[in-house]
């Protein structure tokens, strides 16, 4: 098992304040200043900013974020100039990630000190994997891939059109700059990609030349006589990923031309809409529900919890949380909580099993650091709580609890978002390129030449409509319960049901599960099962009469792995021999998506996985690792039914038809 700790950059600072790596013997920049390095080597080196002027999108990957002056030099460039990309996409791999004190340290007084500071603001807990950073009001993006370049890189899915090779120097640090490193480079380099770095050496010159990059040596400056630029010019016969991924960065369908469509204005269409509008697309988003604001219960009443998880064995499913409940804490960090109410301070998870010191062996075996989550004590997590905890329990830092529904109209009121209350879509069909979306009477509602199915289970019915098999969805209804009296609560708290403690006073608690129930009516009976839970979490008592209790009733769509599903459907018809043992290869069907199946933790996984289906659509870098993309792939189970029917020969589509069922 691959634990998800990482080693810490050990830093020495000399009396010039210029930082070492005694581990790698190196500097990490020239002495003659990070800034002028940057500048001249990486952003000269690339063509830019000139070559990025006018782009809708413009990707960098940089090789070793180090203390991060490469990011911040361009970052300050990037704002100085009036033709700059709309959105500047900026992917960093980086093994050992400094910490805070390091990084302050190297910009303190600096002329980038302020930016700085933001990149400071949104650093994330040490933890292996992707963790995705918005600047700029979500313009500027920098994807910080933590982990070793080597095992990284594959999993990285993304175009670049400029690379920064940053490595320490490669006689001592080889593992940075190997042929399979750089090839890998080229197989990511989008058309004209370029790449540069201040090492000549002739082990890297042969490997970039190897993967496809035709190298030239210039003047340097300072202590480098000579530093290297490089133009991607794939020989006939190498190949990049372009030839098997939609296009992305700089050849992505320009803005005027990006337009889609979202059925269902839930959490999962709701972010959907806004992360595909964050990347310039005009969104219409349907939904057969009266406008939310309507409700019975007082919108900013309505609470749900979201959170990461441990497991054992640090799953995919805990990997997608934990990627997931990092970043919807990331996007609350920039939404006002008058707006949006919602509390980030803090989630407890009362432990049911594990003692103390066998959650602690767990977290010191998982090197999960104490900034991402913590083994507390009864005492201590009661104290945290304001109530009595019978048993340890699981601090998460970064969890909390979100109002939904306030949070779904804030994400439907972003800009280039049409939202559309009190239109079912019946049915769906495909016309000159464009999905519409039609009601009963087979009038077109909106059209678009790309679609989401964000409407839970029922996509299944929309999908019928296109003579397409089932996903394996099915539902469960769920009931909360409520009250105004006050309560000692002071955060959210998980375990045998959850408990929130509301804005203004009292609580909410839940959830009922109760599959294959489809009555919309509040029951006390649920009211009495969720404080009876209660009672066992926290020791609260819900008040006596019913009069006082309110809720509201939901379902939880899930799929038969407990897994979402996010990304492109599989193409309707598979033609016969088409290789089906790997979901990633697997043909598609043009502009159709997918985001539905988040279970009971929405508030965990749609933020995340809306960025995911945007950037797929867009081209744009994909904020997971492949290995997760595929965990919740739709075409997953299209593999897995070819697998068990064809145990005894290849993996192949029997014939051209119609999609075979997968349920
Ligand atoms: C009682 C309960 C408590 C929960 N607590 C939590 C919690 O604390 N934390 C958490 O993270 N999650 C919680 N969940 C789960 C969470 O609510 C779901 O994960 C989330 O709502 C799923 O969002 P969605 O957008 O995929 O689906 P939905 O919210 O079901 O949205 C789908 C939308 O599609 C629309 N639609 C469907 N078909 C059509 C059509 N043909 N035409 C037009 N519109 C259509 C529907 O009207 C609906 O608005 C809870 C769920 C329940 C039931
Ligand atoms: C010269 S420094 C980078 C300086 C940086 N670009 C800047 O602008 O501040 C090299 C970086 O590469 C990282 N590194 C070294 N080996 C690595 C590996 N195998 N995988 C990923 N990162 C690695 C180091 O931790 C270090 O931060």
């Amino acid at each position: 098992m691959k634990t998800p700790a990482l080693g810490a950059a050990r830093i020495a600072w000399d009396e010039e304040g210029t930082a070492h790596a005694p581990a790698f013997g190196d500097v990490y920049h020239a002495r003659s200043g990070a800034q002028a390095q940057a500048r001249t080597v990486f952003l000269e080196g690339n063509g830019l900013p000139a070559r990025w002027a006018g782009c809708p999108d413009f990707t960098i990957a940089e090789l070793g974020l180090g203390l991060a002056h490469n990011l911040l030099a361009t970052w300050a460039a990037w704002r100085a100039d009036p033709a700059r990309p709309t959105r500047l996409h900026y992917v960093a791999i980086e093994a050992h990630p400094a910490s805070r004190e390091d990084l302050a340290r190297a910009h303190a007084g600096q002329p980038q000190q302020a930016l700085a500071e933001q990149l400071l603001r949104a650093w994330p807990p040490r933890l292996r994997g992707l963790h995705r950073l918005d600047f700029e009001g979500g313009a500027l993006r920098l994807l910080l891939a933590l982990g070793d370049v080597q095992e990284l890189l594959p999993q990285l899915v993304f175009r670049a059109d400029a690379f920064y090779l940053d490595g320490f120097a490669p006689d001592r640090n080889p593992r940075m700059w190997e042929p399979r490193v750089l090839k890998a480079l080229g197989r990511r380099a989008a058309p004209g990609a370029t790449a540069a770095t201040w090492s000549v050496a002739r082990s890297v010159r042969e490997g970039l030349t190897s993967a496809g990059f035709a190298c030239e040596r210039v003047d340097g400056a300072g202590e480098k006589r000579q530093t290297l630029r490089a133009r991607f010019a794939p020989r006939h016969g190498q190949r990049s990923l372009a030839d098997d991924a939609p296009p992305a960065g700089s050849t992505a369908p320009a803005d005027a031309s990006r337009r889609a469509l979202v059925v269902g204005a839930g959490l999962a269409g709701a972010c959907c809409a806004a992360a595909l509008a964050a990347q310039g697309f005009e969104v219409t988003v349907l939904d057969r529900r009266p406008a939310q604001t309507s409700a019975a219960v007082d919108a900013s009443r309505l609470a749900g919890i979201f959170h990461a998880t441990v497991h054992a064995d640090d799953s995919r499913h805990a990997r997608l949380l934990r990627a997931g409940a990092l970043h919807s804490a990331r996007l609350l960090a920039t939404l006002e909580s008058a707006r949006v109410p919602h509390d980030r301070s803090g989630l407890l998870r009362v432990e049911r099993e594990l003692d103390l010191a066998a959650m602690q062996a767990r977290l010191d075996r998982l090197g999960l650091p104490p900034d991402f989550v913590q083994a507390l004590p009864p005492e201590v997590a009661s104290a945290r709580a304001g109530v009595t905890l019978a048993r340890p329990a699981w601090f998460f830092p970064g969890g909390g609890w979100i109002a939904p529904i306030r949070f779904v109209g804030e994400r439907l009121a972003q800009p280039r978002v049409q939202y559309l209350p009190g239109r079912e879509v019946a049915a769906l069909r495909r016309e000159d390129g464009a999905w519409q979306a039609l009601d009963a009477q087979g009038r077109v509602l909106a059209q678009a030449p790309e679609l989401v199915l964000a409407n839970a289970d029922e996509a299944n019915a929309l999908l019928a409509t296109l003579q397409a098999a089932p996903l394996p969805l099915a539902r469960e209804r769920g009931q909360v319960s409520s009250f105004a009296a006050p309560v000692p609560l002071r955060c959210a708290l998980a375990g045998d049901g959850y408990a929130v403690p509301l804005p203004g006073g009292g609580l909410l608690c839940g959830a009922t599960r109760q599959p294959g129930d489809d009555a919309a009516e509040l029951r006390d009976a649920d009211h009495r099962a969720n404080f009876e839970r209660l009672q066992r979490l926290c020791g609260l008592q819900a008040p006596e009469d019913p009069a006082q209790w309110q809720g509201r009733v939901g379902w939880r769509a899930h799929a038969i792995d407990r897994l979402p599903l996010a990304g492109p459907l599989p193409a309707l018809t598979i033609a016969s021999g088409t290789r089906l043992d790997q979901a990633r290869l697997l043909p598609r069907e043009a502009g159709l998506h997918l985001l539905c199946g988040l279970g009971s933790r929405g508030l965990t996984m749609a933020p995340l996985l809306a960025e995911l289906v945007a950037a797929r659509i867009a081209g744009a870098p994909l904020p997971l690792e492949q290995e997760l993309v595929d965990a919740v792939d739709p075409a997953r189970f299209l593999v897995r039914a070819a697998r068990a029917s064809s145990a005894a020969g290849a993996a192949a589509a029997p014939a051209t038809s119609p999609r075979s069922p997968v349920a």
